[in-house]
């Protein structure tokens, strides 16, 4: 049996990605089958998409590239303005079937959302209705800076509204100069009604390795429903 994650934030450059390898290495790490997916990444850097990258290079089975992103946009916007410039039509069906593939290589399936929970990936559609049709269970990334208590809240609001489970949330500290961080964590595990999966410090260099450590993979078993 094939578990997913969903990754929300609480804002674009929050996390998403650097929290969703973490998630990948501290499940690799008890030995799971993972593979991350960007269902949609906008913003084309010499070629190459970088959430897309980061999320293969922190699985631990291959699958093809078009499975893990099949939209890749060339513009860093909005997607569903980048895909109208570039005359593509973003699909949740698609994105199901890619999925699906991924579920068939993985026992875990970590799906890396795009930009903010509610950003529209077409004319009609959020990243919340591509998470409700692929229907997993949410974690929030919130990056701890100035603001975040208020944008955690609305998020919060939008996946209770969106009538999916919020499983779980991680405070990310993006910014190592926030001033009363612990009490501004404190006060999200007041008011969220989910458990608190891990805080991860800033980190200056790219060990992943020792950041997973900050996840408790314990919870994102349970979440998963996977025992080890
Ligand atoms: N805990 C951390 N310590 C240090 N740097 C971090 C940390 N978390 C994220 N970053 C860095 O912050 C930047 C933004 O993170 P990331 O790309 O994961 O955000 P995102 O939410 O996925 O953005 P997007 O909306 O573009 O997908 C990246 O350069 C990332 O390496
Ligand atoms: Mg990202």
């Amino acid at each position: 049996m094939s578990a997913g994650l969903f990754v929300a934030g609480t804002d674009t450059g929050v996390g998403k990605t650097y929290i969703s390898c973490l998630l990948l290495h501290a499940l690799a790490a008890r030995n799971k089958a993972v593979v991350g997916m960007k269902p949609i990444a906008a913003g084309c850097e010499n070629g190459r998409w970088q959430d897309a990258e980061l999320l293969r290079f922190a699985s631990n089975v291959d699958v093809p590239l078009n499975d893990l992103n099949p939209y890749a946009l060339q513009a860093p916007i909005a997607p569903h303005i980048a895909a109208l410039q570039e005359n593509v039509a973003i699909e949740i069906a698609y994105i199901g079937q890619c999925y699906d593939r991924l579920t068939r290589n993985a026992e875990v399936v970590v799906v890396e959302g795009v930009g903010g929970f509610l950003v529209p990936i077409n004319a009609h559609e959020t990243t919340a209705d591509l998470a409700k049709a692929l229907d997993l269970p949410v974690i929030l990334v919130v990056g701890m800076r100035l603001g975040c208590i208020s944008h955690t809240l609305l998020t919060v609001q939008a996946i209770k509204h969106a009538g999916l489970c919020l499983a779980g949330w991680v405070a990310n500290c993006v910014d190592p100069g926030m001033l009363a961080q612990e009490e501004n964590i404190a006060a999200l595990q007041q008011k969220v009604d989910a458990p608190l999966l891990g805080r991860v410090p800033f980190a200056e260099t790219l060990d992943l390795t020792q950041q997973a450590q900050r996840i408790e993979v314990d919870k994102l078993i349970q979440i998963i429903g996977q025992g080890d």
